[in-house]
């Protein structure tokens, strides 16, 4: 079981024209690097992601709502948003068979199927909600603050939906809720009704959260192995212990992403898979990165890579045309998984039309691999810095290891990048004007600031 990433493509020896990252910078980044290791390391109290692969209490408590929920539920309705909900959309992609929630009970091996609700539009969740059969339908409110509008909005509905379902009572029994163990609305609701809960830990943040009950609970609901996850998340955190990025793979990846960024140009940081399951861990690093390291400095400067996902092959015919020739900004992260060569045996057939003939014979595996081996060779021949990040296995070993992975090297960057990678202070201003437009008592001050603003002008409507 191997995680590595290969990252001969950013490298000056590999690029044309003196571009990329020389071997100076990258030994010299050695110390850079051991400060941000040690940064992260004297964070250690407040940075819970880093132990939740060994917190067993917490993911015994996850089994057991598991085991008493069993058999009793055909579809799991997780309400949440931001953190809160990419994590477990990453792990059904990545982890259960295609098209997981359209598959019978049978090929569900008896799991429920799972729906998140990550977002407030209402075709979307009105839709979701009349095709369910409550009285079947266990509810999954997830919120680290416990007050978030967007999933207090879905709460409010699908409660009440539940309540005409199955009766108020009863309703209880379709509840559980995953918030932070003393504060926020919803620990006072479970506290007043019963509702069983599951602790986030407090030092543990929102995008951080995947490997909490955020993302176990659902995931071993629907029969991922979740202990494999945490096995591989547990071996990727001890291979972090070295404060040499040449042995730490999340320290390799935030210091080359950050050297791209902030001596080579390379603001534009692209993930993409080139397997389908793990496309959605490329969203759910799009926020990670995004939210993490998109920061004003207490200077006044601002800092951030912008993240991009993208997927192989399909990506070839869409932004990789940008990708070759435009702006050289950007690096471009590769996932592969190894030893696919023996599948999907392409038949030979047509043998006289040549489009066709050289390709029979070959395996959509060997395709999927050539495909992007020649994506990366046509970037680098370009000047465009590319890395790959190579797995054995789309497995739930391996995919805790990459998230963690992920997680680690936020942290290092935020350290890199002297900000702090654990808030969030420009989301604030957009939801105290939501709060203020909905009435939210308190909102007073950010009233008249909305107020104060311009607004649409007639003029400028076209
Ligand atoms: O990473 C974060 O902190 C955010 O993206 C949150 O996950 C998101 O805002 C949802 O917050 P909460 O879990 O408190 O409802």
């Amino acid at each position: 079981m191997t995680l590595s990433i290969d990252f001969t493509n950013m490298m000056a020896g590999a690029l044309p024209d003196g571009l990329g990252i020389t071997e100076t910078e990258w030994r010299g980044s050695r110390s850079a690097f051991a400060a941000a290791h040690a940064a992260v390391d004297a964070q250690r109290a407040n940075l819970g992601f880093l132990t939740l692969p060994a917190d067993e209490a917490a993911l015994d408590a996850t089994l057991a709502v598991v085991a008493r929920t069993r058999g009793r539920f055909d579809d799991v309705l997780l309400l949440g948003i931001g953190g809160s909900a990419l994590g477990p959309i990453a792990l059904r992609t990545a982890l259960r068979p295609l098209a997981w929630n359209t598959l019978d009970l049978a090929a569900r091996d008896g799991h429920p199927r799972l729906h998140v609700l990550d977002n407030v539009d209402p075709a979307t969740i009105l839709t979701i909600l009349s095709r369910l059969a409550l009285d079947r339908t266990l509810v999954l409110v997830v919120s680290k603050s416990g007050g978030t509008v967007e999933t207090m909005a879905q709460y409010l509905i699908v409660r009440d939906a539940l309540a005409r379902a199955v009766g108020e009572d009863a309703a209880r029994e379709h509840l559980v809720f995953v918030t932070d163990p003393e504060v926020g609305a919803l620990r006072r609701i479970a506290r007043a009704e019963g509702i069983p809960t599951l602790d986030i830990p407090q030092n543990v943040g929102g995008r951080f959260s995947v490997l909490s009950p955020v993302g176990m609970l659902p995931a071993a609901l629907m029969g991922i192995d979740v202990k494999a996850l945490m096995a591989g998340a547990a071996d990727m955190t001890a291979r972090a212990a070295s404060d040499d990025p040449a042995h730490n793979p999340a320290g390799a990846f935030a210091v080359l992403q950050w050297l791209a960024d902030t001596r080579h140009g390379r603001h534009v940081q692209v993930l993409m898979p080139y397997a389908d399951p793990l496309r959605d861990i490329a969203l759910w690093f799009v926020q990670l990165w995004a939210e993490s390291l998109g920061k004003t400095r207490k200077d006044g400067t601002f800092t951030g890579p912008t993240p991009l996902a993208a997927l192989g092959a399909t990506d070839q015919h869409s932004q990789v045309q940008l990708f070759m020739e435009g702006p050289r900004d950007k690096t471009v992260t590769f996932i592969t998984v190894r030893g696919r060569e023996a599948e999907g045996r392409i038949p030979s057939r047509h043998a006289d039309i040549p489009e066709l003939a050289y390709i029979g014979g070959h395996t959509l595996g060997a395709l999927l691999d050539v495909e992007r081996r020649a994506t990366a060779g046509a970037l680098a021949a370009r000047g465009r810095f590319n890395a790959n990040i190579e797995l054995d296995a789309v497995d739930a070993w391996h995919v805790g290891a990459l998230l963690q992975m992920f997680a680690l090297a936020t942290a290092y960057a935020g350290a890199l990048y002297g900000i702090n990678a654990f808030d969030q202070p420009g989301v604030e201003m957009g939801k105290n004007f939501a709060y203020a437009m909905l009435g939210k008592p308190g909102s007073e001050a950010a009233r008249a600031a909305w107020d104060a603003l311009p607004h649409p002008d007639a003029r400028h409507r076209v």
